[in-house]
Order: structure tokens, then sequence, then C-alpha cells
């Protein structure tokens, strides 16, 4: 499997050297813990059960929050998790969390866990995971948390990062919901279809759902939570990766591997003293992975009749042969009604897993620079393309490499990619620039490379898909044309900027035609700071793409005078417009 979801790593990590790595900088909130693994901590395959790692996870994860926030503080939800390995008794789990932004009561914990094999000095990635705390106060007190303070590029990144992670994450239960709503695989005929899908596996045998059904309860008692009596929620969830695994058991009748988690999201609180019932099945079994679904409960006395919602979640399976390759699984024949129901909502959801994998799994550099549009990634892209530019601006070695009259511009070279800033600072109110330069419909007036742009879908509020031509000519001598997203943020705290992202995707009702050459753009756009009540910072964003890389180079002079220009133009047009609300209102 590949990184998260929310970011990719690197494998194998450097050996660590003898001496230990350098310690020059520390951040404040970062805590570390080493765990050999025992026996006692491992599931029938003798490897470590994700159950205990996920306690590990949420206590140095709750450890660092409270690091920061100077008071208890409680799980709220922890991001998908990809597992990209499995750990062996003997060695060696490292897990590092530290905090990458507070918000107001809540802060998002970054935890990376790599295992270590001690005999040959060897560390490999297991996973990332973004886990949310929030801080609690004394009771019906709102806490407001100190901001935190990135110092390094690296924690640049995560901090400006953090918030597009959190605008997803507090979406995630409307956005599935929208999602599998409006899947294709929601239509009445698709259930005997999926079924007939699986008539060509060689495994024939079909299971009942019914047999997969788990049932259990937990007594919540104070070894499971902390020193206030709220449950700890690596317990809730180690518990709940138990169920899940004997459903999972029950479908394949062998020891299944958990490879991913989809978000959990604890609902409410659980005290000791407290039951917890953990319900769990088998949704959907697909060629080679099968997706479980537990819910918990929680009640206070066994004659209780109501119940609190504590946590959903879905989590995939896959049970690997002796090569370590996934096995065919059994199908699976769902109940009538909530069963039908989850049956489909599990293929809806696999199709999601898989278009996000596809925007998220490639690194930065191999992504297809025009990735097709789609309902099923609309959210993902969109993330996708306001992270990329959120990353780029947050680099610390751009170099100035010009300055005519108040128009900078900058560059940073990077693997095989240049990037240019221009950056300007002009009496203008940020929102209004910011409305201003989202809508591509007037980008003409100021930016002469522009012939034409239409705007082809309002995807939301924040996104939209613009048509554009330009008047620069491609090698073949035709102009080119451009299907670009663009993707709009406003700040989440104070001294954020306003972002507009652009990013090139594809279409089906805008396919390339004969008469121009289709241009795409990886990663581009404006960051615009609110800097004083009157004067605003206006930076442009692009990354050149190797194609362009030489003739970049070679033009800097060249290109540094039209930008100048343009970004003059593009002055002029804000001034200009400065109090006419009718351009980009549509945006708000
Ligand atoms: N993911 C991440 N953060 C979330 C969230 C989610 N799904 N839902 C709410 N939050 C954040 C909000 O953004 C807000 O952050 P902010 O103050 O920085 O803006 C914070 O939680 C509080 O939100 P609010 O709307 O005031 O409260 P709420 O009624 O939504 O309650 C919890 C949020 C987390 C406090 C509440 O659901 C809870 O107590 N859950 C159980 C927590 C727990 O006990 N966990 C251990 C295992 S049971
Ligand atoms: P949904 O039914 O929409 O999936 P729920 O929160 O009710 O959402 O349940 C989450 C998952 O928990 C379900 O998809 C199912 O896999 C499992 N589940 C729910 N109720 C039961 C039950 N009574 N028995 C076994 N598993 C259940």
């Amino acid at each position: 499997m590949d990184g998260t979801i929310f970011g990719s790593f690197q494998l194998p990590l450097a050996k660590s050297s003898p001496e230990g790595p350098m310690e020059s900088y520390r951040n404040a909130t970062e805590v570390q813990m080493s765990q050999m693994v025992q026996p006692c901590h491992t599931n029938h395959r003798r490897e470590l059960s994700i159950g205990q790692l996920l306690k590990w996870i949420d206590t140095a994860a709750c450890l660092s929050a409270e690091r920061h926030a100077g008071c208890p503080c409680v799980t709220a939800s922890v991001d998908d998790i990809y597992f990209e390995h499995t750990i062996s008794v003997g060695q060696v789990v490292n897990i590092k969390a530290k905090v990458n932004r507070a918000f107001n009561s809540s802060m998002e914990v970054g935890v990376q866990v790599s295992y270590e094999d001690l005999c040959n000095g060897e560390q490999w990635n297991v996973c990332k995971a973004y886990a949310t705390f929030v801080a609690q106060g004394k009771p019906s007190a709102k806490i407001k948390l100190k901001p935190l303070v990135p110092q390094t590029e690296e924690e640049k990144i995560e901090y400006s990062v953090a918030a597009e992670r959190r605008r997803m994450r507090l979406a995630h239960t409307e956005t599935i919901k929208d999602l599998v709503t409006n899947s294709p695989v929601q239509s009445g005929t698709e259930i005997p279809r999926l079924l007939s899908e699986f008539e060509n596996r060689e495994c024939g045998m079909m299971v009942p759902a019914e047999k997969t059904r788990v049932e259990s309860v937990e007594l919540i008692l104070p070894p499971h939570a902390n020193h206030q009596g709220n449950t700890f929620g690596g317990q809730i969830m180690a518990w709940m990766e138990n169920v899940a695994t004997i459903a999972a058991s029950r479908l394949c009748h062998a020891h299944p591997t958990l490879k991913t988690i989809e978000m959990f999201h604890f609902r409410g609180p659980s005290q000791v003293g407290d039951r917890l019932l953990f319900k769990a099945i088998v949704n959907n079994a697909f060629k080679n992975s099968m997706e479980v679904g537990v819910c918990v409960e929680a009640y206070r006395h066994e004659m209780e009749v109501s119940r609190r919602h504590i946590n959903s979640a879905f989590m995939t399976f896959v049970v690997l042969n002796d090569e370590g390759q996934p096995r065919t699984l059994p199908r699976l024949k769902p109940e009538p009604g909530d069963g039908e129901r989850r049956f489909k909502e599990a293929s809806a959801r696999k199709k999601i897993r898989l278009d996000r994998k596809y925007v998220f799994s490639c690194k930065h550099t191999e992504v297809p620079l025009s990735v097709p549009w789609d309902q099923s990634n609309k959210v993902y892209l969109s993330y996708n393309n306001v992270t990329a530019l959120k990353t780029l601006v947050a680099k610390a070695n751009w170099v100035l490499t010009s300055e005519r009259d108040k128009v900078k511009m900058y560059t940073l070279e990077e693997d095989k990619f240049l990037s240019i800033r221009i950056e300007m600072t002009i009496c203008i109110d940020a929102m209004q620039a910011f409305l201003l330069l989202s809508d591509l419909r007037h980008r003409h007036e100021w930016d002469n490379h522009y012939a034409s742009s239409e705007l082809v879908q309002q995807v939301d509020k924040e996104d939209m898909i613009y048509h554009v031509v330009s008047h620069t000519m491609s090698e073949e001598n035709k102009p080119q044309d451009f299907v670009i997203l663009v993707s709009q943020r406003k700040p989440c705290s104070k001294g954020d900027p306003y972002v507009v992202a652009f990013r090139s995707v594809t279409l089906p009702t805008h396919p390339a035609k004969p008469e121009y050459t289709r241009g795409e753009t990886l990663c581009s756009g404006f960051c615009i700071w609110q800097e004083t009540d009157e004067l605003t910072k206006v930076s442009y964003y692009h990354q050149a793409t190797s194609g362009v890389l030489a003739y970049i180079t070679t033009n800097i002079a060249g290109l540094s005078s039209s930008f100048h220009s343009t970004f003059q133009a593009c002055e002029q047009f804000l001034q200009k417009n400065k109090d006419n609300l009718s351009v980009g209102l549509q945006n708000l």
C-alpha cells in the first residue's frame, strides 16, 4: 500500500547512524515512544496487532496534544490510515507525534510510525496518522488554545495543510454520504450485476453476511480511561479492530490482515462504568479485499434502553497466502434491507478509496498533469490542488532574482521543477483582490496571455472549472487551451492568506480539439495576505514542468520583464475594480 491518503513518504528510511541523529532543533510538542513488540502484543499471525498499535498511536498523540494544551485532551477523530507493513515479534516500533496546528479548542497531531529491525538496523515506515484532539477545560467552558508557530519548512507545510485537512474531516460525513448517494453503483440493478461479477471467481462459495455478524460488550474499567474517567480513544479503536477481525475471519476462515481504516470519529464521550456494545459485519467481499463495518454504542445501566452512538468505522482486510499475495475471497450474500444497502455503499466506498489513492498516492513529481475530473474524486482533487500550492508557498529556498518598481520575482529550483513567484504589495482589501483574481472570466483584462475563459462548471462554493484559451502559440503553431480547476480558500485563522489554486483536469465534455494544443498546468495560483488595514501582498506562484523548463531558464530576463508588465496590468485591474462588487461575487 502507498502512504496515507494525506501524504506519502519515502521508503526505506535511511539507516540511523551509530551516533544517532543530529538533533539541533526539536519541536517542543514532539513526543517519542519506542516499544519492543512482545508476544502479548501480537495476533495469530504473530504480527503486532493493529489494535495495540492504535493504542500506542493514540497515547503518543494525546501526550503531544496535552503538552501543547497544558490540560487534558480527548480524541475527536483519527483520519484514514493505510498500513504499509506488518511488524513481527522482537522488532521495535518507533512512534513520533507532534502538534501540527492548534485551532480553537482542537489540535491536529501528526504521528509517524516506523519499525526497526534491531539485527540489521534498518527502519521502515509503517503508517502516518493524523489525529484531532480537543482540549477539555472546566465543564461548559470552551478552551481557546494558544496558537502554534511553525519553525521549519516541514512544520510550515504541515501547519498550512492542516487547515485543509480540517476542512475535509469536518465535512467527511456529508462528503461520504453525498458520494455514496451519487455513486453509479447505487442503481437498483447493480446488486445482481455485482453478484454476477463474482461468478468467475475460482472460489465459488457464497457466505451469507449473517454468518459474519459479531456482537461484543465491554465494561469500561479504570485502566481503559484517563484520570478524569474518559475512555481512551485508542482503547475503543482496539476493541473495534478486534470485532472487525473476528467478522473478517468468519468470512474467509483464515487470519486476515488489516490494510486500511477509514476515519474514526468519536461522536461523544464514554466514561468508566459505561458498557460499550460493538457490532460488526462484513458489508461486502470483493475479489481480494473485504470491507467490515463496526458500530459502537454506549449505555450506562443494563436496564437502559436508549444507547449513545459513539463511533462507526469501516476497515478493509485482505487474506495473504504463504507468498504474501492476497487470496481470492469467498462471495458474500448480503441480507435484504440494510445488508443490501451496506453492500452497495461498500462498493461505492471502494471506488472512492481507489480514486483517492490515484489522486494522493503518487509523489507530487509523479502526479499526472491532468487528472480526470469526476464526482467521486472532486473533494480529493480540490484538496490536492490547494495542498500543492500551499506546499510551494511554504518552501524555504526562494531566491530573489529581480526587482523592478514594486514587483519582485523569486525562483525556486527543486528536482526537475523550477518555480516562479511574483510579488507586489498594493493598496486594496485582500478579500476584494481574492474575489477579483479568482474569477478567470476577467483575467484577459490584465493578462495578455489569456484570450478567453468560460466557466464550465461551478462545482461548489469554493471550486469551479474553466475552459481557457490562450494567446500563447504552441510549438505546433496553434493556440493553447486549458481545462483548469480553480479552488478558492478563505483564511482559516488570522495571519493565513487567501488562496486561489489552479491545476489542470480533464473533462469528458471538453476533449482536446484539433484547432488547439491542449496545455496543462500542474500547480499555480495566488496567495493574498492582508498586511495592514490598507495594504495587501499579492503573490503569484507557478510551477513550471520539465517541458517549459529549458525555455524558462534561458529566458529568465525576458520572463521577468513579461511578468513585471503583466503584474503592473494586474495592479491597475485590481485598483480599477476595487469597488466593483459584481466581479467575483458569484464565487462568494
Ligand atoms: N474531527 C475533528 N475535529 C472535530 C470533529 C471531527 N469529526 N468534530 C468536531 N471537531 C472539533 C471542532 O472543529 C471544534 O474544534 P475548534 O474548537 O478548534 O474549532 C471542536 O471539535 C469542538 O467542537 P464543538 O462543535 O464545540 O463540539 P462538538 O459538540 O462537535 O464536540 C467533541 C466535539 C470531540 C468534543 C465531542 O464529539 C466529544 O466529546 N467526543 C468524544 C471525545 C472522546 O471522549 N474521545 C475519547 C474516546 S470516546
Ligand atoms: P451504516 O448502517 O449506514 O453503515 P451504522 O453506523 O449504523 O452505519 O453502522 C456502521 C457499520 O457497523 C455497518 O456498516 C455495519 O457493518 C456495522 N453494523 C451496524 N449495525 C450492526 C448490527 N446490528 N450487527 C452487525 N453489524 C452492524
